[in-house]
């Protein structure tokens, strides 16, 4: 696996190496991960991965200091996943100079993790597109654990009308139903025991809509009542459309439950797709 830091080395390293499949992550790599980089391998020929934990993404009172940085654990396990080439560039590399231009995702970006982060989605799409620039890739790879990122994403794509294909991985779980995420290491003992409950909770709401139920407001409020009972802070629990999570209107069937919680240090998020049966 080749290791550039810089955009010009990059830049040269890419010259005549075919579809470019690109995967964009911040390091402190797990399962999910490295799923992502073995599905890429299907869709191109040249496999590219990136690790820059972005400032721009983090709030003030957020994890950006701590966030776990691994590069030689992350670098093993890239080499293992067969990547090509590892594009890890340094806060100067990518922002030279202040980051001035940026991308303002639509008004999406302030509901759901946008009323909890605001300015998250701004730093992650105005971080992607300049990857995007950097790499010029034929596809990209985003985990549907960031469902959110992964819409907003996709719409910005198609938007701007950048040749890039997007496709978004399946959420790579442990045993008893935890979403694998670099935040599941700030979990105590006890706590990694009871982070299952959010699943399941995303579950017993799957179950009720396919049973029928449509009284989305009251499952969201009992969801949220069964986590907090149990020593969460849940700051949403929301059922909405697939496509653009909004809402759903009578008759919208394709839909999304999403989630996010504290327990202890981390806040985790999940969500699950849900098809609603025809009434
Ligand atoms: O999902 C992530 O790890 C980040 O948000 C991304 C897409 C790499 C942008 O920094």
């Amino acid at each position: 696996m080749q290791i550039h830091a810089t955009v010009s080395e990059l830049r040269h390293a890419l010259k005549q190496r075919g579809r470019i499949v690109f995967v964009p992550t911040m390091g402190n790599l797990h399962a999910g991960h490295l799923s992502l980089m073995r599905q890429a391998r299907s869709h191109g020929d040249t496999v590219v991965a990136s690790i820059f934990v972005n400032r721009l993404q983090f709030g003030p009172h957020e994890d950006f200091d701590s966030y776990p940085r691994t590069f030689e654990a992350d670098c093993a396990h890239l080499r293992e996943a067969a990547v090509d080439i590892l594009f890890a560039p340094t806060e100067a590399d990518l922002y030279p100079e202040p980051q001035q231009y940026h991308v303002d995702p639509p008004p999406i970006q302030s509901q759901l993790e946008g009323e909890f982060r605001p300015g998250h989605f701004r730093g992650v799409a105005t971080v992607v597109l300049k990857l995007f620039n950097i790499v010029q890739p034929h596809a990209a790879l985003f985990g549907k654990k960031d469902y959110q990122q992964l819409m907003i994403l996709r719409n910005m794509v198609r938007q701007l009308a950048l040749p890039i294909e997007i496709i978004g991985g399946e959420i790579v779980r442990a045993e008893d139903g935890l979403a694998l995420s670099s935040r599941n290491a700030y979990l105590k003992a006890e706590e990694r025991a009871e982070a299952a409950r959010l699943n399941r909770v995303l579950h017993q709401i799957k179950a009720a809509i396919q049973a029928g139920r449509r009284d989305f407001s009251q499952l969201e409020r009992d969801a949220m009542a069964e986590l907090d009972a149990h020593g969460w802070k849940t700051d949403y629990v929301a059922i909405r459309r697939q496509a653009d999570l909004q809402e759903p209107q009578p008759g919208d069937r394709t839909l999304v439950i999403l989630a996010a919680s504290r327990l202890g240090t981390p806040r985790l998020i999940d969500n699950l797709e849900v098809i609603a049966d025809s009434a």
